[in-house]
């Protein structure tokens, strides 16, 4: 077997795996230590193929003599019997290893039945030295930083970014790529225009952002991501007014609490509200500096809030920028699901940055920037014309209402 493979040298991998008939479960040995077979396909390149699998499921590979320990591939294929392999490889953490694409070969001449074959991509021992070497060198430049936590970030963030390039084997067209997709996002941001947010939201590192800093207290609203389209210095609304301040959309009467999680009334809570009108379209996306569909109040002495607005829509994320471009490369739509935005602020109380989403629209599921949340999830009722609306709204024309009570986690339950 493997007659026309130069550079065979064995190498010994441990295989974890189970056997159909097998109740042991999951990790049982049923191969420990069995010699794979490496071969060096072109420069860098390696192959690693094993034989001999029995089992009928193989749970894990580990190489050991490769490189030791850390960082974990896993892909999976189908035995000659058509049962599933799983396998994991455990290869040295920043080492640039990468499975073959596509299921596994297996029934290669010779193999037998079940056999697997792992293609790698490796780097050699002195071209990897090299690479780190450039890496502890830029990582100890920030090792004299008055900050602490700046330099624990920025070397952390140097040595994520040396691991990108290194495990995808980032070519130079594809680095002056980068940086012209950056440029042009630059160039996109203004004041009424945050392209980076809009990266940040689609690459989902806004609502990894948001996990890594939620409150953990099941008791209160949970956020979801802040958005590109908040303005500072919004209007304030009377309760009961209307913030939609003549932006197109059918009346929506939103009214609701604001409360601690021991069920305490929050009186006096800032309430900044924005949101598209009924076009799909925030105020910041008109030309010209109208400004609408936005605004802040402030909850009474029960806790209580309510106010005039539209009833949102679903609605596309920006996509005449380099984000939308990014999106149609990666074949994936650009729409919200609908929601209207919210900012609650109190003294003693953790800000709660969040949505509250249409249920049934048809996009829950598929939300361009993954901030779907269940709880944030709230009936939107329909009233007919002949219903008479709350204060202030016009008589004679369909409306909509939401109710929607938030809880805040306590500023101690934050830190
Ligand atoms: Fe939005």
């Amino acid at each position: 077997m493997f007659g026309s493979q130069t550079d065979r040298r064995a190498t010994s991998l441990e295989l974890f795996g189970r056997d159909a008939a097998d109740e042991r479960g999951p990790g049982h040995p049923i191969i420990a230590g069995k010699q794979g077979v490496e071969r060096v396909v072109d420069e860098g390149r390696h192959e690693y193929l094993v034989d001999g699998l029995k089992g009928d499921r193989i749970d894990s590979v580990a190489g050991h003599g490769l490189r030791q320990g850390g960082q974990t591939l896993t892909t999976a294929g189908r035995s000659a019997h058509g049962r599933t392999i799983s396998l994991a490889v455990i290869m040295q953490k920043g080492a640039p290893f990468r499975a073959s694409g596509g299921p596994f070969l297996h029934d290669h001449e010779g193999l037998g039945a079940g056999g697997i074959r792992l293609a790698a991509l490796m780097t050699s021992a002195s071209q990897e030295a090299r690479e780190l070497a450039v890496t502890d060198e830029v990582v100890e430049s920030f090792a004299g930083a008055e900050s602490a936590r700046y330099r624990e970030v920025m070397q952390s963030l140097v040595r994520h970014l040396h691991d990108f390039v290194r495990d995808v084997r980032l070519t130079d067209e594809e680095w002056h790529e980068a940086v012209g997709f950056l440029t042009r996002t630059g160039h996109m941001c203004d004041d009424r225009r945050q392209e980076f947010v809009l990266l940040s939201d689609v690459l989902g590192l806004s609502m990894l952002t948001v996990a890594v800093n939620e409150v953990v207290d099941p008791a209160a609203t949970q956020s979801t991501v802040f958005g590109p389209f908040f303005v500072e210095n919004s209007p304030e609304i009377p309760l009961g007014g209307d913030l939609a301040a003549g932006a197109a959309g059918q009346p929506c009467w939103v009214e609701g609490t604001v409360r601690g999680v021991g069920g305490e009334p929050v009186a006096g809570a800032r309430i900044d509200v924005w949101e598209a009108d009924g076009d799909g379209l925030y105020d910041v996306q008109y030309d010209g500096a109208r400004t609408a569909n936005r605004g802040h109040l402030f909850t009474d002495a029960s806790g209580c809030f309510r106010f005039w607005s539209v009833r949102p829509v679903a609605y596309p994320i920006p996509s005449d920028g380099p984000v939308g471009r990014l999106l149609a490369a990666a074949g994936r739509g650009a729409m919200r699901p609908a929601h209207i935005h919210f900012m609650i602020r109190a003294a003693g109380y953790h800000k709660l940055t969040t949505h509250v989403f249409v249920a049934g629209d048809e996009y829950l599921s598929q939300d361009a920037v993954f901030g779907v949340k269940e709880q944030l999830v709230a009936e939107f009722a329909d009233h007919p014309a002949t219903e008479a609306p709350p204060p202030g709204g016009s008589e004679g024309s369909v409306w909509s209402s939401l109710s929607y009570d938030f809880v805040l986690a306590s500023d101690a339950a934050a830190g």
